[in-house]
């Protein structure tokens, strides 16, 4: 692994100012090697996009919470030449630099970066479909990330999450559940990289939209031999005929 995100992970996230502040020095001095080493880090977000691309119309309007350095949003493939706008939303200076940059590289003149907070940054007009890949269990207010997305949708639209997780001892039916020491160990070990793994997200995000797709597996992360839960998930918000 590139020593500078060695270093960062082992170092934890940092402790004392604001979110803000505590990404951008966790996310700093990585910012260089951020894809190289989620490319193998991150499992999911090309089944994802790909999913999500198949459901998004033409001339969708698309924001992306927690985009970082916009990476995930190159799996949409040829669907980038279908958006009309795609928001890219994030707390952390240096990787919204990279994703204005990558828009640069690939002439994606739809993108647009913002530098502010997924709970509160607001699109002008009600959107076609929200993104956030491997953002939710960085923010710590997830919830109100969930429930802000929600009232971003158009009647109809989509959200589309890709992140860790750990399932519940006695999850509801239709989600996976994972042995006792992934449970209890992998909470503890992403913690220390400021990641919240938790057992609510899916059952929440189920109980805010119609569930559309949804993929769950395991991952062996690059160092190690033992596999970590994810889960790829796509929601629809009722149309206005069936909203009440
Ligand atoms: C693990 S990274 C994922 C980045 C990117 N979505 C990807 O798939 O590679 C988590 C991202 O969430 C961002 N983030 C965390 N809390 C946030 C908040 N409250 N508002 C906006 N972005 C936030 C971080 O700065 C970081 O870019």
């Amino acid at each position: 692994m590139n020593p500078a995100v060695a270093l960062a992970l082992l170092r934890g996230f940092p402790e004392g100012g604001n979110h803000q502040q505590r990404l951008e020095r966790f996310y700093g001095p990585q910012v260089e090697a951020y894809d190289r080493t989620r490319e193998r880090l991150l499992p999911g977000r090309a089944n994802v996009m790909g999913a999500l691309a198949l459901r998004l119309p033409d001339q969708a309007t698309v924001v992306d919470l927690g985009g970082g350095t916009g990476s995930h949003l190159e799996h949409l493939g040829e669907a980038h030449q279908r958006l009309a706008r795609l928001h890219l939303v994030d707390l952390c200076g240096p990787l919204l630099e990279q994703a204005r940059q990558r828009g640069e590289r690939h002439g994606w003149r739809h993108l647009r970066t913002h530098h502010a907070d997924a709970t509160t940054w607001r699109p002008s007009a009600p959107v076609d479909a929200v993104i956030c890949s491997f953002s939710l269990t960085m923010i710590p207010a997830w919830w109100r990330a969930v429930d802000h997305a929600v009232t971003m949708l158009r009647p109809g639209g989509l959200l589309a999450v890709v992140d860790f997780t750990v399932s519940g001892a006695h999850p509801e039916a239709g989600l996976a559940v994972r042995p006792a020491w992934m449970r209890m160990l992998w909470p503890t070990w992403f913690a220390h990289d400021g990641v919240r793994l938790s057992p609510d997200h899916l059952p929440y995000l189920r109980g805010r939209l119609q569930q559309e797709w949804l993929v769950e597996g395991l991952h062996r992360l690059p160092w190690m031999p033992l596999r970590v839960p994810w889960y790829g998930w796509i929601g629809r918000i009722g149309t206005s005929s069936t909203l009440h």
